[in-house]
């Protein structure tokens, strides 16, 4: 290993890449040689879940970090994410291509923030998206994600008071979900917030034939008109089990290439956001590049690195979401 050192203050290894390398050959040969896997989001670029030995949702993720035998984990996500296989691999070296790459969703909870709101509200169970730092994980009684988010408060006495965090929108989805009354903090995700229900009529208008999955992150009026609401999982799922046909999809474009290789006869159509910018793009998770990915490697940074005791208190309500999660796919 050659010895360029990571700049905090950049958040990713900054050395030069020889313009002749095969990177895809040589992310391969350094994932052997170190006995690295590599998880990759939906999220990601086509090219980097090419070369992830596991693509998959947030609760597969975790799943799949939770069980590696390998020595390190590189993380192609989002902070959180990388966070989460840190808390859960203490012993395990957990690497992210680029630190920058945070979660707009994670950032409208502030820790210090989240716990005076907690506060004025002692009695109620604080359930927390994995959308979440470490020590919003830590001040939370149970982890979920969204494909098991619905499952977890279904398990839960009828008359146990809920505080769900940070996403407005998949809290007012799940309420409707479970029927519950629940608390909630007021955060969103900028992608998700940004699908625009009058585009998506006009393209539903268009295409009669099509079903609309979407994410439950997106907000209600976009989630009215859906005929599946799932996770990147489920989403796929749902499509690769109803194809082929036509389906108009809300959430984050890279799912896309995941379900074209499902089944090349679907007609895949992404959902319009509200401007015509690149929006249905994460910006975090789009940080994390193939030369990023090939230098991390290499180098063996950044690393995420946490307080133990910090870690334990974020692990408990992880462990209390496997558990609860058990079954769901
Ligand atoms: P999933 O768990 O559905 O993959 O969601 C992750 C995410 O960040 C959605 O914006
Ligand atoms: Fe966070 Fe939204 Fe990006 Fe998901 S799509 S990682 S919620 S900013």
């Amino acid at each position: 290993m050659s010895t360029a050192t990571l700049d905090r203050s950049l958040g990713f290894v900054d050395a030069p890449v020889d313009a002749s390398l095969d990177l895809y050959a040589e992310i391969e040969r350094l994932k052997t040689e170190k006995n690295a896997i590599l998880l990759a989001h939906y999220y990601q670029e086509a090219a980097i879940q090419e070369l992830a030995d596991f693509v998959g949702d947030s609760l597969g993720l975790a799943r799949e970090a939770a069980n590696t035998d390998a020595e390190i984990i590189v993380f192609a996500g989002v902070h959180f994410m990388a966070e989460t296989a840190k808390i859960l691999n203490p012993e395990k070296t957990v690497l992210l291509p680029d630190l920058n790459a945070g979660c707009s969703l994670a950032d409208t909870c502030p820790p210090d923030a989240f716990e005076a709101f907690c506060d004025q509200y002692p009695d109620h169970t604080v359930i927390t998206y994995v959308n979440s730092s470490a020590a919003v994980k830590a001040l939370s009684d149970i982890i979920c994600t969204s494909s098991s988010a619905a499952h977890i408060i279904n398990q839960l006495p009828e008359d146990e008071k809920i505080l769900f965090a940070p996403d407005r929108n998949l809290g007012a989805y799940l309420i409707r979900e479970t029927g519950r009354d629940m608390v909630l903090w007021d955060g969103v995700c900028i992608v998700h917030e940004t699908f625009s229900e009058r585009k998506l009529l006009r393209l539903a208008a268009k295409h009669p034939d099509a079903d609309v999955l979407a994410h439950p992150e997106c907000r209600d009026a976009v989630l009215q008109h859906a005929d599946f609401i799932g996770s990147t999982s489920q989403i796929r799922r749902y499509a690769r089990d109803n194809g082929p046909a036509k389906f108009i999809v809300a959430t984050e474009e890279g799912i896309l290439h995941q379900m074209e290789k499902d089944n090349p006869h679907n007609t895949l159509i992404p959902a319009p956001p509200e401007s015509g910018c690149n929006c249905s793009q994460c910006p975090h998770m789009r940080l994390n590049t193939i030369e990023k990915l090939y230098l991390c490697l290499e180098h063996e940074s950044p690393e995420i690195t946490m307080e133990e005791s910090l870690r334990k208190d974020a692990l408990r309500p992880i462990e209390r979401m496997m558990e609860m999660s058990a079954g769901i796919k």
